[in-house]
């Protein structure tokens, strides 16, 4: 059944070569899920060459680590590590008919971002962000073609979130979307198609029950107690262990967002603020145990 929303998904453009920009964690995620779905290649780049190389090199012992435990076979490792590479050189993104960016949630480096590798790729590229609180027309501002951009926002831990939101622009056209429907479906991810608003969907409905679970924390209650206190939902990780996994700066980050767009609604949590600046984490042992502020 197509989704509502979905164009037809005829309109899907091929895609045989993949760019990722950012090479943090996140992007080195995302290069594994494509490699492995897509069997294309792959390109990863960032500012720095080092970052590049530490990326392609995580990124190929994951690989290993894949055939090691006998989840691909080890045709299938050496084919998927020659599909991985990395650069500084935007140029090399020639021919890339589908990049994502995974790089720091700020308006002006996405922008930024995209209108260095913009001319670089195929005529039908679809252009997709990863950004999960920031507004993707106008990441799209600066671009020549903003009908090719689509919000293609993952959730973590990448390899196992079924989730996808495809969050289509005024602009985004019918082509672009089927696309991406396309290749969540390769990316056996089942996608939702959003509007362009604040927070999307889920982010929505997520900074409503960690912010409130650390302002609950800020006026009083021990985190012991909201953990226990949310248990009774069976959520499959507590809110603190959850932020954890975010990082702490992202979802002060999605917080504040949230706040800025709708101040009667959302906390921002100073506290989370100042946990992230101390670089403290909430759980110990990843069954909920949590430090105090
Ligand atoms: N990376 C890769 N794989 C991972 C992983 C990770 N960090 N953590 C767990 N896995 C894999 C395991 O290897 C295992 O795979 P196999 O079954 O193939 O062996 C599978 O996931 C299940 O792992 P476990 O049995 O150890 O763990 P679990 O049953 O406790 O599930 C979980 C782990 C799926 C992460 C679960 O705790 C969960 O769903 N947590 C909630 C996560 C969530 O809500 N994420 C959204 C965050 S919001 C966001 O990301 C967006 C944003 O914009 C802020």
């Amino acid at each position: 059944k197509r989704p509502a929303g979905a164009p037809d998904a005829a309109l899907a453009k091929p895609v045989t070569k993949v760019g990722i920009i950012g090479a943090g964690l996140m992007a080195s995620q995302f290069a594994l899920l494509f490699l492995r779905r897509l069997q294309v290649p792959v390109v990863i780049t960032d500012l720095d060459q080092g970052r590049v190389d530490a990326a392609v090199a995580r990124i190929r012992g994951e690989i290993d680590a894949l055939a090691g435990k006998g989840r691909i076979t080890t045709d299938e490792q050496q084919r998927l590590s020659a599909l991985i590479s990395g650069t500084v050189d935007k140029a090399d993104f020639a021919g890339c008919d589908w990049v994502i960016e995974a790089v720091f949630e700020e308006l002006g480096v996405k922008q930024q971002v995209f209108a260095e590798v913009e001319p670089h790729l195929s005529e039908t590229a679809v252009i997709a962000t990863n950004t999960s609180s920031l507004s993707v027309e106008q990441i799209g501002a600066r671009l020549a073609h903003p009908e090719r951009l689509v919000g293609f926002h993952f959730f973590n831990p990448v390899a196992v979130m079924p989730l996808i939101e495809v969050v289509r622009t005024p602009a985004t056209d019918d082509a672009t979307l089927a696309t991406a429907m396309r290749v969540a479906k390769d990316l056996k991810k089942n996608a939702v198609i959003t509007r362009d608003t604040p927070g999307f969907v889920v982010n929505r409905v997520l900074a409503k029950l960690l912010g409130e679970a650390m302002h609950a924390v800020e006026q009083g209650s021990s985190f012991e107690d909201v953990v226990e206190a949310q248990r009774a939902f069976g959520f499959p990780m507590d809110p603190f262990v959850l932020l954890d996994l975010v990082g702490l700066k992202v979802g002060a980050h999605v917080l504040d967002t949230h706040h800025g767009a709708f101040p009667d609604r959302f906390f921002e949590s100073q506290a989370l603020h100042e946990l992230a600046e101390q670089g403290i984490l909430l759980e110990k042992d990843g069954k909920g145990e949590v430090k105090g502020i």
